[in-house]
């Protein structure tokens, strides 16, 4: 974890840095099962994301992939660059125990997102492999999962308030 100077307000001088992770078929957002995901495509998400994170002075770097073995690099590689992740991992949120080594070797928090409501879905997907290690899990709210889980690991981070507190 990057040591993050605090004043007394418990606010942080370094800007945070934060990766945000996004697993398979979510390239195919805008067009792919709007009914569940919205029309957002991920590329519009990312600016979102990108304009919200710049306001707070905090360093996004963003990555999707359909590829567990990718993703499971990516995290590794850049574990030393960033202080928490957003994590949207899709279908591998309910299979994939490489990522979930992965998040919970790199030491850094994460927040859980997915724009679907997965709890009101197939069985399958109301099983998390991520969950338990997650600050919090944000799902339901199609793009705006995203930008409230951003918020809550910016302030996860600022150590202001714990994730989702007021
Ligand atoms: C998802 C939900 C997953 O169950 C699904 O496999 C996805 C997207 C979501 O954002 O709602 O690909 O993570």
């Amino acid at each position: 974890m990057a040591k993050l100077r605090r004043d007394r307000t418990e606010r942080v001088d370094e800007p945070a840095r934060i990766g945000v992770l996004n697993g398979p078929n979510l390239n195919l957002l805008g067009s792919r099962e709007p009914h569940h995901y919205g029309t957002r495509t991920l590329a519009e998400i990312e600016s979102l994301l990108r304009e919200r994170a710049g306001a707070d002075g905090v360093t996004l770097t963003f990555f999707q992939s359909n590829d567990e073995g990718e993703i499971v690099d990516w995290v590794q590689a850049n574990t030393g660059a960033v202080d928490g992740w957003l994590v949207n991992a899709a279908a591998l949120t309910h299979t994939s125990v490489a990522l979930r080594d992965a998040l919970d070797g790199s030491g850094r928090p994460f927040v859980e997102v997915h724009l679907s409501n997965v709890f009101a879905r197939e069985p399958f997907r109301h099983t998390s492999l991520l969950s338990d290690l997650a600050i919090g899990v944000i799902a339901g709210f199609r793009a705006s999962s995203y930008l409230f889980g951003l918020e809550a690991l910016i302030r996860h981070l600022r150590g202001s308030a714990g994730a989702g507190a007021e």
